[in-house]
């Protein structure tokens, strides 16, 4: 194994959302989540670290989304960009700047990026054959053409990318392609871009992911990245002939923008170069309060980009791993300028409920809706959602399991114990810290264990095994929980209070423990349990200790950390899931085409009343057929009507129903028919009566 240099310090990212729509829960789970607890570990560490993200706001996403809303690709980012950014606080994902594309300094960032490549002869000039869309006049790039995807079948495959399998796709590979502009198929026209030719940057990539990565990057992402490379490189057109993106900065480029998979990742420099500017006009501060790591100039950004002594590791997704393992390192390496990741630990998706979530399907929980319906909560998701990262294979959040680790774990076993050592001292010892005299067997084995924690956990999140990280956490309440019950201090306060003191300085202090090393996974509650227990400025240094908290120290205020999620809660989300599924089913249901236009005479010819049905009886040998006797407030007649399938007669009988009265008598099955029942018919031949909102006296009209 190649021997990796020592760091001085941490770029880390996570994938940049595109700012086109709210997002749901499931990224939390991919790509921000275990950065933060990455990130708050490294800053508790006392490391240098600068965390960045922000909204990614070009590509074809944005102005797709424009189209569907009625309204500007501007107008989209700034609403999008702001629910997202506050979401991603609100859940405590603690970057030091969330920027964002549109900002001018990205604009700045990317053309110098792109002239220094062109500049040094690194990207190739191509024409060719791409799809235009006649009606529209305009190409189709990406997100604009839809079509079968030749690797799945999937019939609604994007230009770059098919999401039922995962697949990297260009254009012309689709099966029968169509302009989701127009709806109608393309034809092919000659245009130029610039392309960086991944081919020439085989040798390097095999040494440096396949030699040397093998052992330390995450098996589905290190296999991603060979088959990529065994498939052989192709080079990959950076340039998009769009009118929504960063300006391609050459005099024969009118009318092109750069590719938004060349601009987005770039995005991470520009959001940290703009972070140092705004920290040197003393117009924000960093993440962490901690934080001392000499002046911060403008120029600062540089050595987080630059200096190979820096640590860079990018969060992302699975569909992104390409994008940070293979584009995105060639346009580095490329620059001669900046540093290519040390690791790309991305995760695999969370489903929802036995399903892919997805917010077009109505198949997610989103962020914002999280934080409507459970405003005090945002550990409980993080602590359900670490519980179960899809770290190595794909998994699943249910409503279920988030009750089950709420209530079982984060209230019975870390919320218990914490509460019964601080109501005990409290109820004994006047909310101070008591003396600890000898200890007896079970104490010491409690402080061994209790010692080492904190580098079990260090192991596994430096790992970025993050599932195994908060296992550990928990275990830590655990060994509080068990303490308490081997000792039971409120059975021994009948007889021996110095031994109780023992027993609940020991506890406390795994308690002191718990504030510190479940910070990086919950960093609200282990804020709560830090001031419930007065505990100043302290850091990952200090954990393992059992010294944390000195005789006599007074404690703050206690109070529930966490508390119980009753059932009709949990059935309640369910339901909402399920309503705006079938919602969202229903409103995607094909509709008939529109019939020729008419005249207000020709709608006013037909009389139609509201009527109610007074029999209803089956109609020999037909399976369709009832016979109805309908009450239209001027008579009562014969109607045939087509329902048989969908209601028994004993189901009709006495309902109010929407009937054309003047239709010319026709005989059906040897029975004259005197009118029409009018019906809702859904695509799948589904029919509902037509009923007022009301009851209506009988022959009531409707126009
Ligand atoms: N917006 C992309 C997505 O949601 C991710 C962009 S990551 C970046 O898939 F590196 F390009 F910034
Ligand atoms: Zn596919």
């Amino acid at each position: 194994m190649i021997k990796h240099p020592d760091f001085k310090r941490y770029t880390v990212t996570s994938a940049l959302p595109y700012a086109n729509g709210p997002k749901h829960i499931g990224h939390l789970a991919g790509a921000y989540i275990p950065a933060d607890v990455y990130v708050r570990y490294l800053r508790l560490s006392g490391k240098d670290v600068v965390y960045v993200c922000g909204s990614d706001e070009h590509g074809t996403a944005i102005p797709n989304q424009a189209l569907k809303e009625g309204t500007t690709s501007t107008a989209i980012i700034d609403k999008y960009h702001a629910l997202i950014r506050d979401c991603l606080y609100q859940f405590g994902i603690s970057f030091d700047v969330y920027h964002r594309t549109s900002d001018p300094i990205h604009h700045q960032t990317s053309q110098e990026f792109f002239l220094n490549l062109y500049n040094k002869g690194l990207l190739t000039e191509e024409t060719s054959e791409q799809y235009f869309d006649e009606e529209a006049k305009a190409f189709l790039a990406d997100r604009y053409i839809v079509g079968t995807c030749p690797r799945c079948g999937h019939t609604n495959a994007y230009g770059d990318q098919c999401e039922k399998c995962g697949s990297t796709l260009s254009p012309r590979e689709l099966i029968n392609p169509r302009s989701t502009l127009s709806g109608q198929p393309p034809v092919l026209r000659a245009t130029k871009h610039w392309y960086l030719p991944l081919q020439d940057h085989e040798e390097w990539l095999r040494k440096w992911i396949l030699d040397s990565h093998k052992n330390d990057w995450k098996t589905n992402v290190y296999g991603q990245c060979k088959s990529w490379i065994d498939a052989g490189l192709q080079p990959r057109a950076m340039t998009r002939d769009l009118d929504w993106g960063i300006k391609v900065p050459l005099s024969d480029a009118a009318g092109k923008v750069l590719y938004v998979w060349f601009d987005a990742p770039i995005g991470y420099i520009s959001a940290t170069r703009a972070l140092f500017q705004e920290l040197s006009e003393g117009k924000r501060e960093f993440a962490s309060p901690q934080r001392d790591f000499g002046n911060v100039d403008r120029d600062g950004w540089k050595k987080y980009w630059e200096d190979e002594q820096t640590k860079l590791v990018h969060f992302v997704g699975k569909d992104n791993i390409v994008f940070h393992c293979i584009i995105f390192p060639v346009m580095l390496h490329s620059s001669d300028q900046f540093i290519i990741p040390d690791n790309v630990p991305a995760n695999e998706f969370m489903n929802l409920e036995g399903d892919k979530m997805s917010t077009s399907r109505g198949w997610s929980i989103e962020m914002h809706e999280y934080l409507t319906d459970f405003p005090d909560r945002p550990d409980v998701l993080r602590y359900s959602m670490l519980t179960n990262l899809p770290e190595a294979k794909d998994s699943e959040f249910t409503w279920k399991d988030f009750q089950a680790k709420n209530n079982n774990e984060l209230v019975a076993i870390f919320g218990n114990f914490v509460n019964r050592a601080l109501v005990l001292t409290q109820k004994y010892f006047e909310n101070k810290i008591p003396i600890r005299g000898e200890c007896n067997e079970i104490d010491l084995k409690a402080i061994t264990s209790l010692n080492a924690f904190p580098g079990l956990i260090s192991t596994s999140i430096e790992n970025y095994r993050f599932r195994e990280a908060t296992a550990h956490m928990m275990d830590l309440a655990r060994l509080g929980n068990k303490y308490l019950a081997e000792t039971e201090p409120w059975k021994v306060a009948k007889t021996d209070m110095p031994r109780v003191g023992t027993i609940l300085n020991i506890a406390l202090q795994i308690a002191a423990n718990l504030s510190i090393v479940s910070e990086p996974f919950l960093p609200f509650t282990s804020k709560k349990l830090k001031d419930m227990l007065n505990l100043g400025n302290v850091n990952w240094s200090h954990a393992g200790s059992e010294n944390l908290l000195p005789k006599g120290h007074a404690l703050g205020q206690a109070s529930l950390l966490f508390e119980k999620i009753e059932d009709t809660v949990i059935e309640a989300q369910i339901k909402k899931l399920m309503d705006t599924k079938n919602e969202v089913a229903l409103a995607s249901q094909p509709v008939m085409p529109l019939k020729p236009e008419i005249t207000f005479d020709d709608f006013s010819k037909m009389d139609i009343r509201v009527g109610k049905i007074v029999e209803a009886e089956k109609v020999d040998k037909s399976k369709k057929l009832l016979k109805l006797k309908v009450d239209t407030g001027i008579d009562v007649r014969t109607v045939m009507s087509g329902i048989a399938e969908h209601f028994s007669p004993e189901a009709v009988i006495g309902k109010q129903v929407t009937i054309l009265v003047n239709l010319a008598p026709r005989k059906i099955m040897g029975v004259e028919s005197q009118g029409m029942i009018l019906m809702a018919e859904d695509k799948d031949g589904v029919l509902r009566l037509l009923q007022p909102s009301e009851a209506v006296a009988a022959g009531s009209k409707i126009s």
